[in-house]
């Protein structure tokens, strides 16, 4: 890790001095990019993630093309169910779809344990594959989906706007919800382990779907899990980014988990947060990613009033607060990068 050429990254997650604040996009590697389109034209989207010089040409696009201070390895978060043996189908437009999705404990037996040196071995092969090819120019981001959010999505079967069969499942069958969760921790735990040793630098737990959920729920269901995550991995001081989104009241617990970082979205005041747990951990975020929308004057506008309000000093990796849109033009994010490493070097003087 010491022979990054650009660590800034990796020093602002652990609040170490810098010249300027770094920047990664959540998704950057995706469908603005017409580079992207035209290697996803040729291949489905799971082939891209099972063929690790398509997985490691798509995650070197944006440092390219963008000039971002982190690659994050292009996979998704749902290898690991497809990996316990549900069948996966990723639906042009539509979003992922599981056929035959977990009801109850009968199909919760049926998920494979898997050893992710086999099951997902063409993901570690992807990132040996990408490391050599990033030749340490940016540091390398590891993956997984929360517990809660990838069970949200095994137990709907896909995407949801109610929340209905998740929901149903939690309060009608709550000890099955604990198994199939420790379930997935396990594998979790198996599965960003052996990405860090085979060479991220740093790894992220999205739990996309954790503001869903109550309070109480969400300290039943979901910050259990990726605390048993944090405190299970194995790794030397590679660090941990949790991010929750719309989780805005258990701040403190995320903090306290034992990650580096805690992954703000756009509707928290970075200011306000940075002042109740900005001496435990760094902070991650937090552009309206439909910024990205605006004219440059404005954008540069926005960027500006994040940089402010998290202040002076290391631990802020700017980031949008969710992913980048597909429609979103790839010259805007590069504005974005640009603003950003020339207006954030003043918070870091002195
Ligand atoms: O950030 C990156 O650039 C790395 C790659 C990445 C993808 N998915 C690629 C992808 C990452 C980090 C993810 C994580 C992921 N996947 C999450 C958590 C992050 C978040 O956005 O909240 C979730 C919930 C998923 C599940 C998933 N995968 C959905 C809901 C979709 C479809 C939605 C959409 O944007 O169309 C995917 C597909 C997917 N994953 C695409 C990409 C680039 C688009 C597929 C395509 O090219 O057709």
């Amino acid at each position: 890790m010491s022979q990054l050429k650009n660590d800034l990254f990796i020093r602002a997650a652990k609040k170490e001095k810098i010249e300027r604040t770094p920047i990664w996009i959540m998704r950057q590697a995706g469908r603005y990019l017409p580079q992207y389109r035209a290697v996803r034209e040729k291949s489905d989207f799971l082939t891209m993630c099972k063929t690790p010089e398509l997985a490691a040409e798509v995650t070197i696009q944006p440092v390219d093309l963008i000039g971002v201070d982190a690659a994050i390895l292009f996979s998704d978060i749902l290898v690991i169910p497809e990996a316990m043996g549900m069948e996966l189908i990723m639906n042009e437009g539509k979003g992922p779809i599981f056929p035959s999705p977990i009801r109850n404990t009968s199909d919760i037996e049926k998920l494979k344990n898997i050893d992710p040196m086999v099951e997902l071995k063409y993901v570690m092969d992807a990132v040996s594959l990408t490391k050599k090819n990033l030749d340490n120019r940016v540091p390398l981001i590891g993956f997984c989906g929360s517990p809660w959010t990838l069970m949200t999505y095994m137990v709907e079967g896909g995407g949801s706007k109610s929340f209905s069969k998740i929901k149903n499942f939690i309060y009608t069958q709550p000890e099955a919800a604990h198994v199939l969760l420790d379930k997935i921790a396990k594998a979790s735990v198996n599965y960003l382990s052996a990405k860090i040793e085979a060479g991220c630098d740093a790894v992220q737990i999205f739990d996309t779907w954790g503001g869903i959920l109550s309070p109480s729920d969400f300290e039943e269901f979901s910050l259990p899990y990726m605390k048993y995550i944090v405190s299970e991995l194995k790794r030397k001081d590679e660090p941990v980014i949790l991010f929750a989104k719309g989780v805005h009241h258990r701040l403190k617990q995320l903090a306290k988990s034992g990650a580096n970082v805690v992954g703000l979205d756009w509707t928290m005041d970075l200011g306000k947060v940075r002042e109740k747990i900005g001496d435990l951990v760094a902070l991650q975020g937090n552009l309206d990613p439909t910024v990205l929308y605006a004219s440059e004057e404005k954008i540069e506008y926005e960027v500006k009033k994040v940089l402010k309000a998290y202040g002076k000093g290391s631990g802020h990796i700017f980031n949008l607060g969710h992913g980048i849109l597909p429609d979103i033009e790839p010259a805007k994010a590069k504005a974005l990068v640009e603003i950003v490493k020339k207006e954030s070097v003043k918070y870091h003087k002195g």
